[in-house]
């Protein structure tokens, strides 16, 4: 049976990439987008994958997502969403960038233990590491702070449960976010984390990875 990965938010930059890498590899795709995103590009694959609605802030959504998902068993979830913040007040860049993983995760968790390799995979940034980049300056860096460490908090609970989860830095990569000077391509970012994914085991579970596969410091 081909192996099944869902994608939180894929309708454009590192998120569409995935879609369009793990396609090329015959996974079975499962790929989550806002109502009001325009994905035309995700749109374009609607008869090869399942694309479904959901803004993680909304717990309405994700019921849905969880009722369409039923018992599917997901071999990876990669946690992509995230915001840069502009415009937003700083409780929902919180909810969005530092809970959401954590809630998504724990909300898929059945469907994650039905499969066989169990692997979730979040997007943090450089910008949340304490040590070895920039400061977390900013309402984003503070965020992806708290992401960090709300990950290495719940980390060892779902590793008890058999599952190898991990962060990445994607690096800086030329997406709306990224911007037109990020040196980083989105095909080469998501190569990158795509084949560290492929080879890790549970001995890696807790790691905070550079989309090249270096260990990156917190
Ligand atoms: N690009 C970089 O250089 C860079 C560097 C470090 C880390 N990252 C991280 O990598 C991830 C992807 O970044 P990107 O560059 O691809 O960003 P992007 O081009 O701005 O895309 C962000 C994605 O997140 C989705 N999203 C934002 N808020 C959401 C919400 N409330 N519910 C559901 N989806 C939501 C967006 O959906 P809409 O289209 O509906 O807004 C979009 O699909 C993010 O977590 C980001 O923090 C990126």
């Amino acid at each position: 049976m081909a192996n099944s990965v869902v994608i939180i938010g894929a309708n454009r930059g590192i998120g569409l990439g995935f879609v369009k890498h793990y396609l090329k590899h015959e996974w079975v795709i499962h790929a989550t987008k806002r109502d009001r995103s325009k994905s035309t590009e995700l749109d374009a694959l609607s008869n090869k994958i399942q694309i479904y609605s959901l803004d993680v802030q909304s717990i309405e959504q994700l019921s849905i997502l969880k009722s369409k998902i039923k018992d599917t068993p997901v071999d990876l979830l990669i946690h992509n969403a995230g915001t840069y913040g502009t415009g937003l007040k700083e409780e929902q860049v919180i909810d969005i960038n530092s809970e959401a993983p954590i809630k998504l995760a724990n909300a898929l968790m059945p469907n994650i233990l039905k499969s066989k390799t169990k692997k979730v995979a979040i997007l943090t940034s450089q910008m949340g590491a304490r040590n070895g980049g920039p400061a977390p300056t900013g309402l984003y860096g503070k965020s992806k702070c708290y992401l960090n460490d709300n990950f290495r908090a719940i980390e060892p609970e779902w590793r008890s449960k058999g599952i190898t989860s991990v962060l990445f830095h994607p690096g800086w990569v030329a997406t709306d976010m990224g911007g037109t000077n990020a040196p980083i391509s989105v095909e080469d970012s998501v190569e990158g984390m795509k084949s560290v994914i492929d080879n890790l085991t549970i001995r890696d579970s807790g790691k905070f990875y550079t989309w090249k596969g270096d260990i990156h410091p917190w």
